[in-house]
């Protein structure tokens, strides 16, 4: 094996505090000089070309049951879809898309609809709004509640633990931090744990089936595994589809034009939601070990290599992407890697798309005259998901 080589000095580290704001030229210049870039520091090997991305992400080869052993666990939660190869892997997916998959999301589309209604009715008359916390948390809150089929009464409760549990997604929380979001799993398992009888009853009675009841109603899973599911979906979705909203107006409200594309039909908003993820992908990357060597163009992984596919370098390749870094909401084809690839691709996709394509088209349609005001958002120190804070709106 070659030395491995190291970022020009002007260049900072991706995931330090000073590269994380703006990881994109040193993506870049990993991509064109070591697209399988060994990482000294975190002794990680660094995909950052989209077809390589892609292939790991697809090949099981790279192994995503070894990537999350990787991760200390001391917890005593099932494995989840996410940590598992297959066979085992298919068979928690497959129960997982009664919660989430394109028939449970046409069910409540009704609701999903009358959700984000809500999410822009309350904006009206505000002076100031806060991106993530008025409008992006709200919508995620809101969608979720209909997955799950939660009363009113239970929204807020949610909403804390869906933030709390949030933290787990981020690799670069400390010892504390991650006890903690190990305790929230905990509690928000014990909280849709205290609600899936209820719901699995009412659709064994012929009552009204929520997402959640089909799920908890369906024998191919322990009790565990399914509040397994049920919790991944929290942890996986909230946070980003919050978070996806700040990142999208940032790109947006800028652009009068993509603005005004966006206005104008669902097919065009769902497409701006594929690209505003391609260049603002919330997950940036995702790790895999290997099982056994690879060798790729760019070079040879070891067997037993912790890799992570950076996901939001690929998606800015110029190889698959023209103008990488602009925003072209009508692109098509979009092979964007932000929702991952392969046997692990989000199962929430449906509903990122139908749920945030009719945000963004309502929200700019409602309130045309929308705007950044104050101090600039800035990027916020967590890796994932990648978000903004104090991103402020006025109508
Ligand atoms: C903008 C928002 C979202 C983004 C960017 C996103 C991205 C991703 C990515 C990159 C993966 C693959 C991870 C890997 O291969 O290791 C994934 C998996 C997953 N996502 Fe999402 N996601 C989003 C929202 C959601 C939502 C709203 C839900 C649920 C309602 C959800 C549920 C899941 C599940 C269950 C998996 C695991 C699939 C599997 O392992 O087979 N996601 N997501």
């Amino acid at each position: 094996m070659t030395a491995p080589r190291t970022l020009p000095a002007h260049l900072a580290h991706p995931f330090s505090p000073r590269g994380r704001p703006d990881p994109y030229p040193a993506y870049r210049w990993l991509r064109e000089n070591d697209p399988v870039h060994f990482d000294v520091t975190s002794r990680m090997w660094l995909l950052t070309a989209h077809a390589d991305c892609a292939l790991a992400l697809r090949d099981p080869r790279f192994s995503a049951a070894l990537g999350q052993r990787e991760r200390v666990r001391d917890d005593e939660l099932p494995p989840s879809m996410l940590t598992t190869d297959p066979p085992e892997h298919q068979r928690l997916r497959s129960p997982g898309a009664l919660l989430m998959g394109p028939a449970a999301i046409r069910g409540i589309s009704g609701g999903i609809e009358a959700e984000i209604g809500r999410v822009l009715d309350g904006l009206a008359g505000r002076e100031r709004i806060e991106a993530t916390a008025d409008i992006g948390e709200p919508l995620a809150t809101g969608v979720l509640a209909r997955l799950f089929g939660l009363p009113s009464a239970d929204r807020a409760a949610f909403a804390e633990l869906a933030a709390r549990v949030a933290v787990n997604l981020d690799p670069l929380a400390g010892p504390q931090a991650a006890a903690a979001g190990r305790a929230a799993m905990g509690e928000l398992t014990r909280f849709l744990g205290e609600r899936a009888d209820a719901a699995a009853a009412a659709v064994r009675a012929g009552g009204e089936a929520t997402p959640f009841g089909r799920l908890a109603a369906d024998d191919r899973l322990t009790r565990a595994e399914m509040l397994g599911i049920a919790s991944l979906t929290v942890v996986g979705g909230w946070k980003p589809l919050a978070e996806m909203v700040g990142n999208a107006l940032h790109w947006l409200l800028p652009r009068e034009e993509a603005a005004e594309q966006v206005r104008g039909g669902h097919d065009t908003a769902v497409s701006a939601v594929d690209e505003l993820l391609r260049l603002e992908s919330p997950i940036p990357f995702t790790a895999r070990v290997t099982t056994e060597e690879v060798r790729l163009d760019g070079g040879v992984i070891p067997a037993g290599a912790r890799v992570l596919a950076l996901v939001g370098a690929a998606n800015r390749d110029p190889a698959v992407f023209a103008d990488p870094d602009e925003l072209v909401v009508t692109r098509s084809p979009n092979p964007h890697l932000a929702f991952g690839a392969g046997t692990h691709l989000c199962l929430g996709a449906p509903l990122v798309r139908q749920a945030g394509a009719l945000l963004l088209r309502g929200l700019l349609s409602r309130y045309p005259g929308l705007r950044p005001v104050g101090e600039p958002p800035s990027w916020a120190p967590s890796l994932v998901p990648r978000r903004l804070t104090g991103f402020t709106l006025a109508t």
